[in-house]
């Protein structure tokens, strides 16, 4: 094992963060926590991760679930195309794999939802593969490391980091892991690698730490945004840009900057009738797929075109007034909402093209993408 690595894993054994999925990574746990982790903090995954384990404990529950199951479940996580795509594969596995999770990366790949990255952080934890698994955190610290000045947003870069993390990663049979007093690991006593569960909690899964501790250790010492604190990092003596300029290190890595947002502006129509409130679902394509929304219409519309549109939707208003703007900002695109409360007669409700939810549904059982969260927190006080 190369000292590099020695020195980071040494590091993750005494300073590795507990969390739910490393616990016991089944490949349906580590699956699931690495969808839900794909653009999303780890403190925010928590809760969502048990609760969906509760409901949907294995591949073959996830399969037969129904879709608004599925989309509940997720429901505040965003990127809802991550749980349909969860639950295509899962029905994959189950028809082509009779129920378990491929053991390699090339074979994850082929499975909706599994980008490289993805099949490279299974492959690793949950089976052990010898693969890095290259995400923003250890593009950032490989442009130090190695004092790579050019954007890490490129596939060259994606290759570059790669080639280097790949070259500095243990064997999958080197199990140093000095916790795991038996040294039995994941390995068969063959140096085949089986399966990278076992002796509870930390385990001895090389490559699958190696991973984890880079993850970490960007999570924690080798920051981005602010000076990162070298005086705690295990491969200080490796950095490159830690040696050659000192207290320049959050100089790196090269980010160019973001294209511009298009905005898009839209009114939120909270159609209400006594306790209920208008609800639709969006399109099965698109944005937000499949999800419920408050009716809504493009542009800013004043109180005579929102009049009009209404009409036109076949509700008769009996009282209507402006309430709360919101902004949502997506990953190509932002929102600005203007909302309206719009109060209709209960005699004329069964006119109305969309569902009537009263409160419960609205929030036990149709899933509201937080795009709306404004406009649900404008409904819970009312
Ligand atoms: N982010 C993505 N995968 C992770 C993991 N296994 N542990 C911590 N953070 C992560």
């Amino acid at each position: 094992m190369s000292d590099f690595s020695n020195r980071l894993l040494e590091w993750y054994y005494s300073n590795r963060r507990i969390l739910p999925w490393r616990e016991d990574p089944t490949p349906y746990h580590v699956w699931l926590s690495e969808i839900m982790l794909q653009q999303t903090r780890v403190e925010a995954v928590k809760g969502y991760y048990a609760r969906f384990l509760d409901t949907l404990p294995d591949v073959a529950a996830l399969a037969n679930a129904s879709e608004d199951t599925c989309l509940k479940l997720w429901e505040g996580l965003g990127y809802y195309s991550r749980v349909r795509n969860l639950q295509k594969a899962a029905q994959e596995v189950m028809e082509r794999c009779g129920g378990e999770l491929p053991g390699t990366a090339d074979e994850l790949k082929k499975l909706p939802g599994i980008g490289p990255y993805t099949a490279a952080a299974i492959a690793s934890i949950a089976f052990g593969e010898r693969i890095p698994a290259i995400d923003g955190n250890l593009l950032r610290i490989y442009a130090r490391l190695e004092l790579y000045e050019e954007s890490i947003r490129t596939p060259a870069a994606q290759k570059k980091a790669a080639q280097y993390f790949a070259e500095q990663m243990p064997e999958r049979t080197a199990a140093r892991n000095p916790l795991c007093e038996d040294g039995k690991g994941n390995t068969d006593g063959k140096g085949e690698t089986t399966s990278a569960e076992g002796n509870g909690g930390i385990n001895s899964n090389p490559c699958g730490d190696f991973n984890q501790a880079l993850m970490d250790l960007g999570n924690a010492v080798c920051l981005p945004g602010s000076t990162p604190s070298c005086d705690r990092c295990p491969v200080a003596d490796f950095c490159r840009i830690h040696k050659e300029c000192p207290g320049k290190e959050v100089s790196l890595p090269f980010i160019p900057a973001a294209k511009e947002k298009k905005t898009e502006l839209l009114t939120v129509f909270m159609i209400r009738s006594g306790d209920r409130t208008a609800v639709r679902k969006r399109a099965a394509r698109g944005l937000l797929a499949g999800l419920y929304e408050f009716p809504n219409a493009t542009g800013h519309l004043d109180d005579k075109e929102a009049l009009a549109w209404l009409r036109k939707n076949q509700v008769e208003p009996v009282r209507i007034r402006k309430i709360v703007e919101a902004e949502h900002i997506f990953t190509h695109k932002k929102w600005i909402m203007q909302g309206y409360e719009v109060i209709t007669d209960p005699f004329a409700e069964n006119s109305i093209p969309f569902i009537m939810a009263g409160q419960d549904e609205i929030t036990g059982k149709y899933c509201i993408p937080s795009a709306f969260s404004a406009y649900l927190d404008w409904l819970k006080a009312q």
